[in-house]
């Protein structure tokens, strides 16, 4: 062997010897021939210690291989590296994960000489990757289990993921909303493009925040559903890769400030009436007590004239609008419910068909439609039956004077069992109210009459009759098509035979 050579060799083992990698080589029937100082090191042994051995007996203490994934046979077949993960247990339990590379060593001939197989411990990388995968695990837990709702889409518009929360408010299921569905079809037209620039605008958050928005998403089936929104985009290495949207569904927050304000609403009118029901009271006595004294002399001066005296006329004249007068205190002590009720248990159907027969002047409903959609069944209240009636022809001729004359004129009866109320509707075609109107219209003296065509006193006369009556009335809906009014009234479930009206 010439010095060069030697040199050569001797270059090599330097080589070999500072891989940092523990390393072996072997010949192709598993035969040790050498191994480098890190393999040493590692493993504790020495080269004369494994030259000559097989592989299975330094790393499995075996006569034969007990690996069935050894890579070796095809390392042999293909001359090609191959690699192998294989996981020990350390005496002291801990899991090991040792990737074996074994990369082979050709020939002049071009077969395998030799193989080279090294031992890489990749166990720090294959916690950090269990560790990962175990958060990924918790993190889906928590996004599946998360009432609110999820929706992550990629910067094309592509959803990405919907949780459960998010797929029963849209109505999708996760399949149809990842393959199916474009984010934009989640929001009614315009919305998709104001909620991306919100997330671009610093207004709401800054660049990629969107903190919260009030708007309206698209159901599958069409229906518009109010939410408040947050949306955030997510950046990898200052890129835009996706943007997660959390949803919180308004619906049953804005019912009940819904609620909250009618019933405030209602408390302010009922106040309202209850103040002016008590003026009227007041002023409807102290005129009471002068009236009488007026009609008393009126007709006493008429009995004092003979049949053809001329003052006869005028004093014909006091009495009438006297009794005008009278008219107009009466329906003020109904507003007020000083009215005393005569109450009888009565069939409300039949209330409306009595009412109807009362109206003085039959022409007024000549050219109106009469349309009934009456409740099958009896529905018995514990009512005054003519102040009632009075309500009735009270809503008829509102209604007539709202459709000058023509029109559609529908009653409706109905019970709302669960809350036990006999439910009288009726509808006109007419005119409809005015919002500006609209709070106003039960106030005693309201009127958009004409001067004599209209006193202002029918609808305050009939909200005190219904008040009294343990009932309640409302405009159910109006629009320049027509108006409906409903009035409730305690519905009797049981009736003692006793008790029942005629
Ligand atoms: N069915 C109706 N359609 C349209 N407007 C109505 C109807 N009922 C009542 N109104 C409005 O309410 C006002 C008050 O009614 P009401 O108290 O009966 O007084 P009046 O009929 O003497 O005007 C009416 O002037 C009218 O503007
Ligand atoms: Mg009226």
């Amino acid at each position: 062997m010439n010095e060069k050579f030697l040199k050569e060799i001797d270059w090599r083992m330097k080589v070999f010897d500072s891989l940092s990698y523990p390393t072996l080589v072997m010949t192709p029937d598993k035969i040790i021939v050498s191994g480098n100082q890190v393999f040493f090191d590692k493993f504790k042994t020495t080269l004369d210690d494994i030259v000559g051995k097989t592989c299975h007996e330094v790393f499995y203490n075996a006569g034969q291989c007990p690996n069935k994934q050894c890579p070796l046979p095809t390392v042999m077949a293909e001359r090609k590296g191959q690699s192998m993960l294989y996981t020990v247990t350390t005496k002291s339990r801990k899991k090991i994960w040792e990737d074996r590379v074994f990369s082979p060593i050709l020939g002049d001939d071009g077969e395998v000489a030799y193989i080279l197989e090294s031992v890489r411990d990749v166990t720090r990388v294959k916690n950090l990757e269990i560790a990962l995968k175990e958060t990924e695990a918790f993190l889906e837990k928590i996004i599946t289990a998360s009432p609110i709702a999820i929706v992550v889409d990629d910067r094309y518009g592509n959803i990405l993921l919907m949780n459960p929360a998010a797929q029963e408010l849209f109505g999708y299921s996760r399949l149809e909303a990842t393959t199916n569905v474009s984010a934009a079809k989640l929001y009614p037209e315009g919305v998709a493009a104001e909620i991306q620039a919100n997330l671009k605008d610093d207004k709401f958050g800054g660049q990629g925040i969107l903190r919260s928005m009030n708007t309206t998403i698209l159901k599958s089936d069409g229906e518009e559903i109010p939410v408040e929104l947050t949306a955030s985009v997510i950046y990898e290495d200052e890129e835009e890769i996706a943007v997660v949207f959390l949803y919180n569904d308004l619906r049953d927050k804005q019912a009940v400030e819904k609620k909250l304000r009618d019933t405030r609403a209602r408390l302010a009118q009922s106040e309202k009436m209850a103040s002016i029901g008590q003026l009227a009271a007041g002023v409807a006595h102290e005129i009471n007590n002068p009236l009488t004294g007026i009609l008393f002399y009126a007709e006493m001066k008429q009995a004092e004239l003979t049949g053809d005296d001329p003052e006869r006329g005028e004093v014909a004249a006091v009495i009438e609008d006297v009794n005008r007068c009278r008219d107009i205190v009466k329906n003020l002590l109904a507003y007020s419910r000083q009215s005393n009720p005569k109450k009888e248990i009565i069939q409300l159907n039949e209330v409306i068909d009595q009412s109807l027969a009362l109206i003085r002047d039959p022409k007024a409903l000549m050219n109106i439609e009469i349309v009934k959609e009456i409740y099958a069944e009896k529905m018995m209240v514990h009512v005054d039956r003519n102040q009632i009636c009075r309500v009735v022809i009270n809503l008829v001729m509102n209604a007539v004077s709202s459709m000058k004359g023509s029109g559609r004129l529908v009653f409706r009866t109905y019970r709302d069992a669960a809350r036990q109320k006999a439910v009288m509707e009726i509808e006109d075609s007419g005119c409809g109210i005015s919002k500006e109107h609209l709070p106003r219209i039960f106030d005693p003296f309201f009127t958009t009459k004409k001067h004599g065509e209209g006193t202002g006193l029918g609808l305050s006369t009939v909200y005190g009759l219904i008040q009294e009556n343990k009932g309640s009335i409302e405009v159910k809906q109006t629009s320049e098509k027509g108006t409906t009014f409903r009035v409730e009234l305690p519905l009797l479930l049981e009736i003692e035979p006793d008790r029942r009206g005629s």
